[in-house]
């Protein structure tokens, strides 16, 4: 019985934990940098044609593609082989980085 609850609080421990680690999808990215980059690639250009107007507004329509950390960086990665600019792989975490922080805000 002793054991069970020992376990118990090791599952819990480990779970707690895990959701620490899920609090910032991109710890290592630094979203400024980001910013600067999607700046560079111009990556609103087309967004702005799509939207006729404001290009931010792709990240932020109701019925936007992108629901999760992960699909946010599939898509900056498709989105950066469609501009064909000098991004490095290192990028597209800076990228997803700032498009979290000030447009998707997952956790
Ligand atoms: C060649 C045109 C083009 C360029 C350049 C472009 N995109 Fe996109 N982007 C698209 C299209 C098309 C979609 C999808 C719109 C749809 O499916 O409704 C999209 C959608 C997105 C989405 C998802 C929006 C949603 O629905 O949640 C993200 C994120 C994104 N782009 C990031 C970027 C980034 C970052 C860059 C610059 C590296 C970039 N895009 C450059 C055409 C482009």
């Amino acid at each position: 019985m002793k054991l069970v609850i020992k376990c118990l609080m090791a599952i819990t421990v480990i779970l707690s934990f895990s959701t620490a680690a899920q609090a910032d999808p991109f710890p290592n990215a630094d979203p400024k940098v980001g910013k600067k980059r999607f700046d560079e690639a111009k990556c609103n250009a087309c967004h702005v044609s799509l939207m006729g107007g404001d290009g931010n507004r792709i990240f932020t329509r109701p019925e936007r593609k992108v629901k999760d950390a992960q699909a946010l960086a599939k898509m900056v990665r498709f989105c950066v082989s469609q501009t064909g600019a000098g991004i490095f792989p290192e990028d597209i975490d800076h990228i997803a980085a700032y498009l979290n922080r000030d447009f998707y805000k997952f956790k």
